[in-house]
């Protein structure tokens, strides 16, 4: 397991405009910027609450793709944003490039400009302590957690023979162990709280198999394994544990060199825009991708009152395929 630098109380805080001048994180908390609360503007105006007005989002993975659409969801929403991103461009056995530092400082900018505070760490969800101290600083922050989006993950393609033990491995402590150690983070500040929510990130390739992408289709199968065991363990400490399953979304995971050379290896230049077009014809609707706000809605579903009482359920948000799957 490799441990990145992860947030401490003791480390130096730098100002987001020192961040975003420098274009580094530093080795902990990079930034607990305060901006004037929506809440204060709708006092003055006498608006309706958001729905999430005063509740807390822990998002792993937050620093871009659809980790930070669903953060920029849930801030609209009202919610005060942790993003909890490695934000390190080339890690061991990952097949394409991570976020960077700067990215994760644009995405702090990004939240803010909801009118809601975020906390940015830079820490891998590969260790427990980082997400634990991570946790314990957003509670301190902002007085307690309500919603969790365990969604970081790492995509590999190639077929079985190909992957080595190294890159197996990474794909297994990042996409499923990582989410088991969030949730052991998670808890005890939820149940504190009186309750929760839990929404895993799995995929339409948790549903299915998937020759092109062996190794990651079984990690996502894990996942959903894995939060019905969850929605088990604490259903009864009112913490609500259910999965969105997207489809093909357009983000660097799927829209970089390596994989799109991999899904279309006879391709001069082997695009996205050509993969969903190769997908479109197949699928119920004339849909061949997903944006990352399609599935930020499926993740503020989870993350709303709607959902209070609903666990260990799996939203399929992947342009109709689920049509096919079995169960
Ligand atoms: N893009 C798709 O087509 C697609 C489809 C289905 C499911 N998903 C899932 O959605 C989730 C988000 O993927 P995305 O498409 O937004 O990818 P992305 O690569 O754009 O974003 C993933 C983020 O997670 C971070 N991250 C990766 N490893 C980490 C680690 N060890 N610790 C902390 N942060 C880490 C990255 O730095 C990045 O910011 C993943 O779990 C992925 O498997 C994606």
């Amino acid at each position: 397991m490799t441990s990145i630098s992860h947030n401490s109380a003791s480390a130096p805080k730098m100002s987001r405009r020192d961040m975003l001048r420098t274009g580094t994180i530093g080795a902990a908390t990079v930034a607990a910027s305060t901006v004037a609360t929506a809440r204060a503007g709708m006092a003055q105006s006498g608006a309706a609450a958001k729905e999430l007005e005063g509740k807390t989002a822990f998002i792993t993975g937050g620093a871009r793709g659809i980790g930070l659409a669903s953060a920029e969801e849930m801030a609209r929403a009202g919610a005060n944003i942790v993003l909890f991103d490695i934000a390190t461009r080339e890690v061991p056995h990952v097949q394409y490039p991570l976020s960077s530092p700067d990215d994760l400082a644009q995405a702090t900018a990004r939240i803010e400009a909801h009118g809601v505070r975020c906390l940015a760490v830079q820490g891998d969800v590969r260790d427990l302590q980082a997400q634990e101290d991570a946790m314990a600083e957003a509670v301190a922050t902002f007085g307690g957690l309500d919603i969790v989006l365990a969604n970081a993950g790492v995509s590999q393609a190639g077929r079985i023979e190909e992957f080595s033990a190294n890159e197996m491995s990474t794909q297994y402590e990042i996409n499923v162990a990582g989410m088991v150690k969030t949730t052991q983070a998670a808890v005890p500040h939820l149940r504190a709280n009186g309750g929760g929510r839990i929404i895993y990130m799995s995929s339409g390739l948790g549903r299915v198999g998937n020759d092109l992408f062996p190794v990651y289709t079984s990690t996502k199968w894990a996942v959903i394994g894995f939060a019905k065991s969850a929605a088990l363990s604490y259903g009864r400490d009112n913490i609500m544990c259910n999965v969105v399953a997207p489809g093909l979304v357009r983000t660097p995971l799927a829209d970089n060199p390596v994989i799109l050379g991999k899904m279309l290896p006879d391709h001069p230049a082997p695009t996205f825009d050509a993969v969903s077009a190769l997908l479109e014809p197949g699928n119920p609707i004339p849909v061949g991708h997903h944006k990352v706000e399609d599935i930020a809605k499926a993740v503020m579903f989870f993350a709303g009152d709607a959902t209070r009482n609903m666990t260990a359920e799996v939203l399929d948000v992947s342009y109709g395929s689920a049509a096919r799957n079995i169960g």
